[in-house]
């Protein structure tokens, strides 16, 4: 489907962005939204992850964040924060390996130097990847996030790898074909 086909059906199914069906190809796939759960979103603005998690999984709680803000939606509690922040947020801090999925579709801004770019992902995936760790249920915990192919793509599934017994990657059909944009999804068990 033509990328402008996606934010059409976004707009017909009542969803913020076009982003709800690289989440949904995932989660149908690896069937994490099967389940009650407290639900934590990174980088959540505008909120199109967060609606469809309501939707799929009406009974689990959704927790999210962003550095920009975010219209209210039912059932889910915003933080205006950035993650570096997390920690500080009580409502989220009281929940520490309580959450059954955690889903970040965080970017950083671009610079357009391929160098400081492919540096400033991995950072930000790595902090990402050390919250997820913090704030997952260990017994049965998954977690889905955003990055990019590049150079330092494999450390990072490496990390990854010594964190969770699964680890594949997805490119949604969703997804751009030329942004570069990936998914990484993690599982304890
Ligand atoms: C692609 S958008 C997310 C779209 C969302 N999944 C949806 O469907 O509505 C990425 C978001 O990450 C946020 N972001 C970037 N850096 C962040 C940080 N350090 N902490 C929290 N959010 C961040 C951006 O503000 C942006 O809203």
């Amino acid at each position: 489907m033509h990328a402008d086909n996606w934010a059409i059906r976004a707009k017909q199914e009542g969803f913020r962005t076009r982003a709800v069906y690289k989440l949904d190809e995932i989660a149908n796939k690896t069937k994490v939204l099967n389940k009650k759960q407290y639900v934590l979103d990174l980088g959540s603005a505008p909120g199109g992850w967060s609606q469809y998690v309501k939707k799929k999984s009406p009974l689990s709680e959704v927790f999210a964040i962003d550095i920009l803000n975010m219209e209210a939606l039912d059932g889910v509690h915003f933080f205006q924060q950035s993650i570096e922040e997390i920690d500080r947020i009580e409502a989220i801090n009281i929940l520490k390996e309580k959450f059954g999925l955690v889903i970040s579709d965080i970017a950083p801004n671009l610079t357009g130097i391929n160098a400081i770019d492919v540096e400033n992902i991995y950072e930000l995936n790595s902090l990402t990847l050390e919250t997820a760790n913090k704030y997952l249920n260990k017994s049965n915990g998954s977690f889905i996030m955003k990055t990019f192919q590049n150079n330092m793509l494999k450390n990072l599934r490496k990390k990854m790898e010594l964190s969770f017994k699964i680890v594949q990657t997805f490119k949604p059909a969703a997804s751009k074909k030329q942004s570069g944009e990936i998914y990484l999804y993690g599982a304890y068990k």
